[in-house]
């Protein structure tokens, strides 16, 4: 069988970059709490009018599509992950192929959020694996300044979100001996996890379908009772705010701080390896306090993971291609390097995938 080889990668993020001390003009909030709590120092917001999650994707793509050596008409398939997209629907999938004309190829959207990165890219690997497709281009992309309760409201949720794009080619490795060993370069392996136990933890209800069926079996007091639900979309519901993101904070925190260490570890074990193995572990940038609780955990140095959240935010399915990205261009990534990325989020679902580069 195939391996996969990420053979190029690309980042785009906006060039507004707004401080803590920005959010102060739209509601009450202030540096000290935000990096105390999460780490962040600043995040980009794209231009209202002129980006979109869409074409964020689009410039992160460009760059990884040189860097792999080829066209965007050699791409043979997409795969776009996003929570933000252009359109409730079509997907920003092909609103991607369109732009950049490419060929009538596949596109796929995957709705993972904060792990619809390392699921987009196990998707793209079993395509690899198989002979289906030569050039997969993998995308993760958030404009989520569009769609945050600034005001004092929705403040712990949205100082934590920014935007931006992350984008991989997925190629064969063509010079693979021996596709058993975990010394060949390429997706050594992935694991991908979900449990809808806690959806309504970590999620945005509105607008949507579900005419508040939800709220009866979960008894949720907060979850958008009365009539702004029964309908997909209402202005009691815009009224009550309803169409903003709902989070609870602490109840992601003890779970995120359980699933990453845990799925990290199954990708190490599933392969022989060691936490002393890792060369880098690439998270998903949620919150500093997270990483730093999951590093801890794992007995990692401080070399051994990447956080660049402090300058990004949370980027959500951009986050964790953004890293790579970043890490790769310091050269904190080298050929041989044992990789993962590890992912947690809404669903819940989490994820991993460990990567010989
Ligand atoms: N600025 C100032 N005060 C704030 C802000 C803000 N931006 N947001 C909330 N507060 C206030 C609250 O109103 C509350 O005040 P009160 O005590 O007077 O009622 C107080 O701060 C504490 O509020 P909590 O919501 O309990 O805040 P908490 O200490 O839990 O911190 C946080 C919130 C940072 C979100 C924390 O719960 C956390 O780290 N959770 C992990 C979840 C996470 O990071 N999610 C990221 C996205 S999801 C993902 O990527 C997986």
């Amino acid at each position: 069988m195939l391996r996969s080889i990420i053979a190029g990668i690309g980042m785009y993020v906006p060039e507004n970059i707004v401080t803590n001390n920005d959010l102060k003009k739209y509601m009450d909030t202030s540096d000290e709490w935000i990096q105390e709590r999460t780490g962040i120092k600043e995040r980009r917001f794209a231009d209202r009018t002129n980006e979109t999650t869409t074409t964020m994707g689009v410039e992160a793509s460009k760059i990884a599509i040189k860097r792999a050596g080829i066209t965007p008409q050699d791409i043979d398939f997409i795969i776009f992950a996003t929570l933000s997209p252009d359109y409730y629907f079509p997907g920003c999938g092909v609103l991607l192929q369109r732009a950049m004309q490419m060929n009538c190829i596949g596109a796929l959207d995957v709705r993972n959020q904060c792990s619809g990165f390392v699921y987009a890219l196990s998707v793209a690997d079993q395509f690899i694996k198989t002979g289906m497709y030569k050039n997969i281009l993998v995308v993760g992309a958030e404009k989520h300044s569009f769609g945050l309760d600034f005001s004092t409201r929705g403040r712990n949720v949205s100082v934590i979100f920014g935007d931006g794009a992350g984008a991989v080619v997925l190629q064969p490795n063509e010079a693979v001996h021996d596709p058993s060993s975990n010394s060949e370069s390429g997706i050594v392996s992935t694991h991908l996890h979900s449990d809808g136990a806690n959806a309504e933890i970590l999620a945005m209800y509105n607008p949507g379908t579900h005419a508040n069926h939800w709220v009866k079996e979960k008894k949720l007091a907060d979850f958008n009772e009365g009539e702004a639900g029964d309908m997909f979309m209402s202005h009691a519901m815009i009224d009550n705010a309803q169409n903003f993101p709902n989070m609870d904070g602490p109840a992601v925190f003890k779970v995120a701080v359980e699933k990453f260490p845990e799925v990290i570890i199954e990708a190490l074990n599933a392969n022989g390896f060691q936490t002393s193995d890792l060369k880098l572990l690439i998270p998903h940038q949620a919150n500093l306090r997270i990483s730093q609780f999951v590093q801890r955990k794992l007995r990692l140095r401080d070399d051994q993971v990447y956080s660049n959240i402090q300058k990004y935010g949370n980027t959500t399915a951009a986050s964790i291609p953004i890293a790579l990205c970043e890490a790769w261009e310091e050269g904190k990534i080298k050929e041989g390097d044992l990789i993962c990325l590890a992912a947690f989020g809404s669903g819940f679902t989490w994820a991993s995938a460990l990567l010989r580069w």
